[in-house]
Parts: structure tokens; sequence; C-alpha cells
């Protein structure tokens, strides 16, 4: 018996792995995490499962299903949003699984940064502009922020930030970055990337309506001057004259076929 946890993606139902939807369709038993999760998947399920909305569940709650199963022999899928390397509540219960001794595995899936940015057809990372990406979020009332990871930290690299769970503090956030990215800043606010209702909003940090996260929790905040940039240098990698193992290129490269 084992518990696959599998990232089910950012909505669409199309956007989960292909082993995710198999190991779906081989468990006898679903729990999945509340509506973010697209009911589509659960139509993978074998017929007769066991399928389970865990978000009105405790932990305790959410063991007992799974100790239930194991007692039975039989396999979980359990399906969280995204991937589930940021903010599934994953940790807590692989912690409680290696203390019963429970089996269990991990299945990526598409993060909803990625989906937002699929959204936009941006690349977060451009030459000259930035070349890193933070993930975060701010304070939220089931979980602090930890001491030094501050928006205004993380906004003093210059890097693109995807803020997370934090669109019902737009105003806010706006006020946080504004000194360190600068009024024309681009900013993009991504509403449910890839589901059906899904909505942009792009402005710079200066003419951001911040009445629009009123009323909706899901949606990625992105910042940073890589957000539809035209002006950005070019990648090394595929220069003309840039002498690399698989493209060797002079008379003496560095890495001769
Ligand atoms: C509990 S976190 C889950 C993150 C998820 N594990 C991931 O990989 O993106 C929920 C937050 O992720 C973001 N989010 C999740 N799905 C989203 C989507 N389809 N579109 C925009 N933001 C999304 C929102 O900021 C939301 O408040």
């Amino acid at each position: 018996m084992t518990v696959h946890f599998i990232g089910a993606g950012p909505g669409a139902p199309d956007l989960i792995t292909l082993r995710g939807r198999d190991l779906i369709a081989a468990c006898p038993v679903c729990l999945y995490a509340g509506s973010l999760v697209p009911a589509a998947l659960l139509a993978h399920c074998p017929l007769g499962a066991r399928i389970v909305n865990t978000a009105p569940l405790s932990l305790d709650e959410i063991m007992a299903e799974i100790s239930a199963a194991h007692a039975m022999g039989q396999d979980v899928a359990r399906l969280h949003s995204g991937d589930l390397s940021v903010w599934s509540a994953m940790g807590e219960q692989l912690r409680r699984l290696r203390a019963l001794n429970i089996p269990f595995d991990v299945t990526p899936g598409v993060p909803s940064f990625a989906a937002a940015a699929a959204v936009l057809q941006s690349e977060l990372t451009l030459p000259g502009l930035a070349q890193s990406v933070v993930l975060t979020r701010t304070s939220g009332r089931a979980s602090a922020m930890p001491e030094g990871e501050t928006l205004e930290n993380f906004a003093r690299t210059g890097a693109t930030l995807a803020i997370h769970l934090s669109v019902h503090v737009l105003a806010d956030v706006v006020a946080r970055l504004l000194p360190f990215y600068g009024a024309d800043c681009p900013v993009a606010v991504v509403f449910r990337a890839s589901w059906p209702d899904q909505q942009v909003v792009r402005a710079t940090l200066s003419t951001l309506d911040p009445a629009i996260g009123v009323g909706e929790r899901t949606a990625l905040i992105l910042v940073g001057q890589a957000l539809g940039a035209t002006a950005f240098d070019e990648s090394r990698l595929y220069a003309g004259d840039y002498d690399r193992r698989y493209r060797p290129v002079g008379t003496d490269p560095r890495f001769p076929e």
C-alpha cells in the first residue's frame, strides 16, 4: 500500500502529468484538497472509489482516512493543487506517514506561477533584466512570514516576484514594492490561471487598481521588469559566435568534435 501525493496542476484538468493521471486511475481511494483541484480530475478515479474532499477535515481526520486505507491495503491518491513543493501542507503529512511507517511517493505538478507565466506568454528570467524568480507570499492567518522573508528584502534584489496568497492585500503589496521597483514597473495579476474563468490584469505599479483583488483569493501577483519587456539582451547561448559543446565554433573550439 502506498500514498501517492500528486500535484494536480493549476486548474485545467489536462495540466496534470500522465503519471499523476494514471495513479489516480489505479487508486481505490482519492483524497483531494478542495475546490482548487478540478472536479474533472476525479473522473479518472476507478468505479466505486472512495473520493473524499479534505478541505473541511483536520490533519488528524485526513490521517485517519489514510490509516483506514492502509489497514485495508488500499493505495491512496492524494491530490493537491499546483505542485506539492510549495504551500501544499504536504510536509506535515509526510512527517506523520514517516512516523507511522506508511509508504508514500510524490509526483510533481504544474505550479500556478508557471501556469500564470504561460497565460502571460512571458519568460520570467530575461537576460539583463531578471535571472531569478522569487516564489513568495505575505503573512496570513494560518502562517506568519519568517523574519527576513519580507517583500522589501526580496524587492531589493530586483528579481521577478511571484506573490501567492496575497491578492486580498494588493494595495499593501503595491505600496511596499513601489519604492524598490518604481512606478513604471510592470505588474500582472492572473486570476485562476488555466480555469475557464481565468482573468488577467496588466498594469504598472502606479496604475494598478488595488480594488481588483477584492473578493477573489485564487490569483497570483507577478511583478518585475521582465514582464512584457521587449528591450532585453539575447541569451549568449544561441549567439552565432558562441562556442559550446553542442555547436563548436571557430578554429580552436573548446569542445572539438
Ligand atoms: C495554497 S497555495 C497553493 C500553491 C500551489 N501548490 C502551487 O503550486 O501553485 C494557493 C495560492 O496559489 C495561487 N494559485 C493557485 N492556483 C492558481 C491559479 N490557477 N491561478 C492563479 N493563482 C493560483 C494563489 O496565489 C493561491 O492563493
